[in-house]
């Protein structure tokens, strides 16, 4: 006989466990179903292993969206404190490393098996590795047709994720759902990735791969333009480091980045005033501003000879400089792609959610949560207290 449950929760990633631990606690009968043989690879390897599971700061502000107030709710309801304090009950050190970002101490396992341990406190019943062929609504229940067998609930909710590193198992499944269901979507795009150049305009930055900096940068439209000061790392194919991850998501295709590789000096403005005094070449000064390797190549990359002498030279030139330098306008051909995206931008369109429970509107029982959703965090724990969030608010909700 087919079994059935409140809730069918697919996809046992960070917002899918969060989701069955609460509803499962709050006696719901829960089934968590997922294809991959190893349980929530995303947590493991984020953070370099240790997890960046939030940050102390986090606020509706950090997040992109094509409907920024719709984040608000979940996040207001589920705070960064709240999971704190969760990782206290089970007694898992953590450290804040960089502008509110806390991390384990030890091992990002320690929150895959704390939230495993959540789901047993709340009977969860696991089907995995186990993969999930089609789902149709049958009067006020849902069947889920599965490798292991059919299975009828009340609820179901799609927490399967974006699109970022196939290769540890994301697929398009809450995007087809949501098509099958009519439930309209945002286009999706790589965000968090590191950005690419075309590869002759690139040939002169070639030399500086491994160098990084602190920068300004900034990129987007007016109304979602990103700004951020952190550090950028030249790469064989472009630009990464935080920086360039945190800009990424607000970069559009064919745009110009622009970058302020010395934030601290007006580079125009220095070399002018003190023209007369200055008794160093160009190359001499730079190096002192700048790693040298990078001195020398944007030098030569903007047509400047290091040996010149900075007193004679026009002050159009010297502003000319200050340009490539304070205000360096690049434009990436492309990004590295979800190969290496850390998230994706865009997803489920939360115009068609209730902020409450993260359901379909029009579609009772059917539910939509973490990263599948259009709200997309910044780099730095912000993506999994959205997770921990929109899967607490369906959770307290079913
Ligand atoms: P998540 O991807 O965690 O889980 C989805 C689950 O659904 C997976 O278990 C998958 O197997 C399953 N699934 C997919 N398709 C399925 C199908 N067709 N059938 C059945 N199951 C299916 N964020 C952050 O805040 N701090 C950090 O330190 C990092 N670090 C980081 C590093 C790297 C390398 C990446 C790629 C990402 C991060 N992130 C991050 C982002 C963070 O990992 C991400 O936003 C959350 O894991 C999203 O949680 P979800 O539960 O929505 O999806």
């Amino acid at each position: 006989m087919t079994k059935q449950y409140d809730v069918a929760v697919i996809g046992a990633g960070a917002a899918g466990m969060m989701c069955a631990a609460v509803a499962g606690q709050r006696g719901k009968k829960v089934i968590l179903i997922d294809h991959a043989t190893k349980l929530a690879e995303k947590i493991r390897i984020s953070g370099g292993g240790r997890c960046n599971f939030t940050n102390i700061g986090a606020g509706p502000q950090h997040f992109l969206s094509q409907n920024p107030h719709f984040c608000k709710s979940a996040l207001s309801r589920y705070t960064p404190q709240d999971f704190i304090n969760l990782l206290k009950r089970y007694r898992i050190g953590y450290h804040e490393k960089h502008k509110g970002q806390l991390f384990c101490n030890d091992s990002a396992e320690q929150i895959i098996s704390m939230l495993k341990a959540e789901c047993d406190l709340g009977n969860v019943t696991w089907r995995m590795p186990c993969s999930v062929a089609s789902i149709v609504k049958e009067g006020e229940l849902f069947r889920i047709s599965t490798a292991a067998g059919d299975v009828l609930a009340n609820n179901v909710v799609i927490a399967t994720g974006g699109l970022s590193i196939p290769k540890i198992g994301a697929t398009d499944f809450a995007y087809r759902i949501a098509r099958q269901f009519d439930v309209k979507l945002v286009e999706s795009r790589p965000a968090l990735v590191p950005l690419t150049f075309e590869a002759s305009g690139w040939q002169p930055y070639l030399p500086l791969a491994g160098i990084a900096l602190p920068v300004e940068v900034e990129a987007g439209e007016k109304k979602m333009r990103g700004h951020f000061k952190e550090d950028l790392l030249f790469t064989h194919r472009g630009l990464s480091g935080p920086a360039i991850l945190q800009i990424s998501s607000f970069w559009q295709p064919q745009q110009a980045l622009n970058v302020n590789l010395l934030p601290e000096h007006d580079v125009a403005e220095t070399l002018i005033a003190e023209k007369s005094t200055i008794k160093k070449n160009l190359g001499n000064v730079f190096s002192q501003w700048l790693p040298n390797r990078l001195a020398l190549g944007i030098l030569e990359a903007n047509g400047f000879d290091p040996a010149a002498r900075i007193a004679d030279m026009p002050d159009k030139q010297l502003k000319k400089l200050g340009d490539a330098v304070n205000r360096w306008p690049i434009t990436p051909n492309g990004s590295e792609g979800y190969r290496k995206a850390e998230v994706t931008l865009g997803g489920i369109d939360t115009r068609e959610l209730s902020q409450q429970s993260m359901a379909v509107n029009r579609i009772p029982g059917l539910h939509f949560i973490g990263e599948a959703v259009d709200v997309t965090g910044w780099l730095g724990g912000y993506n999994f207290q959205w997770a921990w969030a929109s899967g607490t608010a369906t959770g307290l909700s079913l």
